[in-house]
């Protein structure tokens, strides 16, 4: 053990110095989570942020904020679309998004719009306004449909309670590596986090600004700083493999139940979920669970393969841990690839860095006083999962 944790630390000063990445970067912007106070959210309910569209004076909209997908939804009747013109006339594309667990399908076209974030904050120096812009899906018609295949042109073939002209939805994909068989068109261009034009009326220029963002309790803090990664362990993250797209896989992750030999695969900090489900390979357990039974150890260790982890989440099923990260319930699936979905309890204790320019991912342990804090920061290598 001794000689364990003397690699650790002497591993540790890798991470750790690539802070300087961002000591020419000054430039940031803090989004609150709506309604947050400057304490910030619980995590208890789903986070919301709030932002208008085309201008600063435009249509607001409050929608969950979910790193568990990338892209935008709105009505086309609200973003200012033409139904009096086709789509492709008006510079857009015709798309849709399929939410593969409720069935729930949309259908509209991809535009371009100007999202503007923190415009009814109200300390502007502390908030600046945030103009982003990104393709949305200005949604036409929602369904439910029972046949999808994304490789097939059209990809639905059974919809059901077709509404046209629907209204009642808004959603915010702010997540990356979301691209999916099921998801093809969720690309890093549909999220206006990854793509920020102006803050404060400034135009944002790649010599002040690093792009990417920090999630923590308090909101989004866009624009990487040596201030607000202060105190993260980073390590890299793996280009997608979809052709012709420029994005980062879900950041890697290994996962041990009880006494099961570590499996490796992605991991997704899902804010849109409290419970968390895993995929192990099968033959890691006897049967797949779908409700793990209290006294389960589980054990989720970041970093890169062969190197010790960042850090780890710990948790066991049914013992409420300091800051209580457990999920509400935790499924395995037995199939690969190997894969775990947190849930947003994970937030209650770590902050998360997504370097979207040079491909890291950084976690940084939330500061909870006193009773647990260490408890989460049992060191553990590797190699020895
Ligand atoms: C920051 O800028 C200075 C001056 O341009 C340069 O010498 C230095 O290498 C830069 N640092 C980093 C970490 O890029
Ligand atoms: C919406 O549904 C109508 C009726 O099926 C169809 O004519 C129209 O093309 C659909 N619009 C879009 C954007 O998919
Ligand atoms: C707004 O925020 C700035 C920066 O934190 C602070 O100095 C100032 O006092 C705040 N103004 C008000 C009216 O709260
Ligand atoms: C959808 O809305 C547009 C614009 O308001 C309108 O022209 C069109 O008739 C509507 N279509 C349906 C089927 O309600
Ligand atoms: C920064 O922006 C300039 C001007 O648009 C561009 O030429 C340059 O390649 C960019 N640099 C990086 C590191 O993206
Ligand atoms: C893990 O071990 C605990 C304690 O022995 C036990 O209660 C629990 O059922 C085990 N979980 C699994 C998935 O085997
Ligand atoms: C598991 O633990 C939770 C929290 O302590 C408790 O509410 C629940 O009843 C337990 N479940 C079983 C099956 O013992
Ligand atoms: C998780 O969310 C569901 C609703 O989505 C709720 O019924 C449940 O109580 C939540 N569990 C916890 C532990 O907060």
């Amino acid at each position: 053990m001794v000689s364990n944790f003397a690699k650790l630390l002497a591993a540790a000063a890798l991470p750790l110095a690539a802070a300087s990445r961002y000591t020419n970067f000054t430039t940031s912007a803090m989004i609150p989570w709506a309604g947050a106070d400057s304490s910030g959210v619980d995590w208890q309910s789903p986070v919301h942020l709030s932002f208008r569209i085309n201008s600063p004076s435009g249509r607001r909209f409050t929608p969950l904020a979910d790193t568990g997908s990338q892209g935008i939804v709105l009505p086309a009747k609200y973003v200012g679309y033409d139904f009096n013109r086709g789509c492709e006339e008006q510079g857009g594309r015709h798309g849709d998004e399929y939410l593969s667990s409720s069935r729930v399908y949309y259908e509209g076209c991809w535009v371009e719009r100007a999202l503007f974030f923190n415009v009814d904050e109200r300390n502007h120096s502390l908030h600046p306004v945030v103009e982003t812009h990104a393709t949305l899906l200005a949604m036409v018609n929602s369904s439910r449909c029972l046949d999808y295949d994304a490789t097939r042109t059209p990809p639905c073939l059974d919809k059901r309670d077709m509404c046209i002209n629907s209204t009642g939805v808004a959603m915010l994909g702010i997540g990356f590596g979301r691209e999916s068989s099921a998801a093809s068109q969720a690309t890093p261009d549909k999220n206006p986090l990854r793509n920020v034009a102006a803050i404060n009326s400034q135009p944002v220029s790649n010599t002040s600004f690093s792009a990417g963002y920090v999630l923590d309790s308090r909101g989004v803090a866009l624009g990487l700083t040596d201030a607000n990664t202060a105190g993260a362990a980073f390590y890299a993250l793996q280009p997608v493999a979809y052709p012709g797209v420029a994005d980062w896989m879900g950041a890697r992750a290994c996962i041990v139940i009880n006494d099961t030999a570590p499996a490796c695969g992605n991991a997704l900090l899902d804010t849109g979920l409290n419970q968390s489900y895993v995929s192990l390979p099968i033959g890691t357990l006897p049967n797949p669970i779908p409700k793990l039974p209290n006294g389960s150890r589980v054990q989720i260790a970041f970093g890169e393969p062969g190197l010790p982890p960042v850090a780890v989440e710990e948790f066991v099923v049914g013992t409420p841990s300091v800051p209580n990260v457990n999920p509400w319930h935790v499924s395995v699936a037995l199939r690969t690839p190997t894969f775990v979905n947190t849930g947003r309890f994970f937030y209650r204790g770590f902050s998360v860095v997504f370097d979207d320019l040079n491909g890291y991912f950084g976690l940084k342990k939330v500061e909870s006083d006193g009773v647990g804090e260490n408890e989460g920061q049992r060191l553990v290598v590797q190699d020895d999962l």
